[in-house]
């Protein structure tokens, strides 16, 4: 018997794009994985002490701030301890409107969960965007997936196949 590897997605989402997203990346990778799908605003932080991979998902709100449920849980996040833990980040933005603070929420999370030992995988390349600023940028790289449904929808489904494919190759690496 094939004993598949168990992934948690972890979501907040406050108009349905990045949960859309979310259930989209589920599909992709249930095909090789276990994959339990658990939003935020129902679920406890907790929850994710049983996985070694978590894919986390939050679009930014509110100027460069969580998604308000995100925002609940942030003090919670300390809680965890993420060494040996592979993590990964998605979300939703706005680039034009918001270009200078777009897809922050990415960055922020990323700089809390790196710091109680998570290892980021699923990095991205930002030449794509056109934006000013993103405290998601490390270097010239995302630390996870950006989409914008507000300004370009139809370059969502095509992100996520990609960053599924990178996610897959970083899931499987030892
Ligand atoms: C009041 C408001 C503030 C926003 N602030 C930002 C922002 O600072 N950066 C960004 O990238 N997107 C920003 N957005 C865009 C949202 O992230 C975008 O609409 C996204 O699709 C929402 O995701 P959700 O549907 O999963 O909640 C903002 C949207 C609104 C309405």
């Amino acid at each position: 018997m094939n004993i598949k590897m168990k992934i948690c997605i972890i979501y907040g989402s406050t108009s349905s794009s990045t949960e859309q997203a979310a259930l989209k990346i589920k599909k992709n990778l249930e095909v090789s994985y276990e994959v339990n799908l658990y939003n935020i605003y129902k679920h406890d932080i907790s929850i994710v002490k049983g996985y070694k991979s978590i894919i986390i998902g939050c679009p930014t709100w509110d100027i460069g701030l969580l998604q308000e449920d995100w925002r609940t849980t942030f003090p919670n996040i300390d809680k965890i301890n993420f060494k040996d833990k592979k993590v990964a980040y998605f979300g939703a933005g706005d680039q034009f409107v918001y270009s200078e603070t777009f897809l922050d929420a990415l960055g922020t999370l990323e700089k809390k969960i790196s710091s109680l030992g998570g290892k980021t995988i699923g990095y991205c390349s930002s030449k794509d965007y056109k934006f000013r600023n993103s405290k998601a940028l490390r270097g010239e790289k995302f630390v996870g997936l950006g989409f914008d449904n507000d300004n370009e929808p139809e370059k969502t489904e095509r992100r996520i196949n990609e960053w599924c494919k990178i996610l897959r190759k970083e899931l499987d690496h030892p």
